[in-house]
C-alpha cells in the first residue's frame, strides 16, 4: 500500500467537516502526521489530532501554528477547506453576511496561509490546497456571496503560487462540484423534495454521480504528494464533468 506522505505534517481547516474528515483520514492513511484544524471538535480519531480554530480569528491561526511549531518545527501539507456557504441574492444578503462569508472563505484562507509560510518555508516541498468551487467559474442562482468569495480564492491561489513558488512551495486550488456532504445536505434541505432533486443533481452530471468527500480527497492526497511536484498555481475541477456540457433545453 502506499504511503505517499510518510514523515511529512498536514493541517486541514475544516478538518472535521464533510471533505475535510475525509482528507484528514487519506492523509493520515498515506502517513503523514495530521492536524484537522476546525471550530467543530473531531470525531475522536486516532492518530489525528483535532485543534479547535476560528480561521477568522488571528491570534488563534498564530496559535495553532505555534503548537505545530513547537512540536514539528515544519509543515509540509496545508490545506485550507473551512468554508460555509448562505443561499441568498446579493438583494437579501446584508453585509454582515456579506463579510462573514468573505471572513471564512477568504479571509481565512489568507490569514491561515500567511501564519502557515515561516513553517512551510522548513519543507523540503510544500503543497497547499486551497479550496475553490465550480462555483468560482459559474454561478448558482441565489449564492451571491458564495459565488464571489470562491472566485477570490481562486485569484489568490494564483497570486500565492506566484509569489511563493520560488521558495519551493507550491499552491493549488481545488475545485469541487457537487459532493455529499453536510453543506449540500443543507442545500437540498433548502429546496424541498429532496429525491428529486438528488435525481435532478445527479441527471446535469456526465458521470451520472455526485461526488464523494473521498473523490475529494484523492484529489487531494496526489496535489499533496510529490507525484505532484510539478503542479503549481491551477485550478483543479473535479465535478464529474457537470461544467464540461451546456445544460440543454427539455423540449
Ligand atoms: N460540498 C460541496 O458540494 C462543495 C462544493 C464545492 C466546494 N466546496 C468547498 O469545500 C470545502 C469543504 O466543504 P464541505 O462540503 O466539507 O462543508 P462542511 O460544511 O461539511 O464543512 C466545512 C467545515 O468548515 C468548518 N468551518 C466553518 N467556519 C469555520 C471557521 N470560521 N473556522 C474553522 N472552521 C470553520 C465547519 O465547522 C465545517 O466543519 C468548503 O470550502 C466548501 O466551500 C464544497
Amino acid at each position: 500500500m502506499s504511503k505517499g506522505l510518510q514523515g511529512k505534517v498536514a493541517l486541514v481547516t475544516g478538518g472535521t467537516g464533510g471533505i475535510g474528515r475525509a482528507v484528514c483520514e487519506r492523509l493520515a492513511k498515506e502517513g503523514a502526521v495530521v492536524y484537522a484544524a476546525d471550530l467543530s471538535p473531531g470525531p475522536g480519531w486516532q492518530g489525528i489530532e483535532t485543534l479547535r480554530l476560528d480561521v477568522t480569528d488571528e491570534a488563534q491561526v498564530q496559535a495553532a501554528m505555534q503548537q505545530v511549531a513547537r512540536t514539528q518545527g515544519r509543515l509540509d501539507v496545508l490545506v485550507n477547506a473551512a468554508g460555509i456557504e448562505v443561499e441568498q441574492t446579493i438583494e437579501h444578503t446584508s453585509l454582515e453576511v456579506w463579510n462573514r462569508v468573505f471572513a471564512v472563505n477568504v479571509t481565512g484562507t489568507f490569514l491561515v496561509s500567511k501564519h502557515a509560510l515561516p513553517l512551510l518555508r522548513e519543507s523540503a516541498g510544500a503543497s497547499v490546497i486551497n479550496f475553490g468551487s465550480y462555483d468560482g467559474f459559474i454561478a448558482d442562482p441565489g449564492l451571491a456571496a458564495y459565488c464571489a468569495s470562491k472566485g477570490a480564492v481562486h485569484a489568490l491561489t494564483r497570486a500565492m503560487a506566484c509569489d511563493h513558488g520560488p521558495e519551493g512551495i507550491r499552491v493549488n486550488a481545488v475545485c469541487p462540484g457537487y459532493i455529499d456532504t453536510p453543506m449540500l445536505r443543507s442545500f437540498f434541505r433548502d429546496h424541498g423534495d429532496i429525491a428529486s432533486l438528488e435525481s435532478a443533481v445527479r441527471d446535469v452530471h456526465l458521470t451520472r454521480r455526485y461526488g464523494t468527500p473521498e473523490d475529494v480527497a484523492n484529489l487531494v492526497y496526489w496535489l499533496a504528494s510529490d507525484e505532484a511536484r510539478y503542479a503549481s498555481g491551477q485550478l483543479w475541477v473535479l465535478d464529474g464533468g457537470l461544467t464540461a456540457q451546456v445544460q440543454q433545453m427539455k423540449l
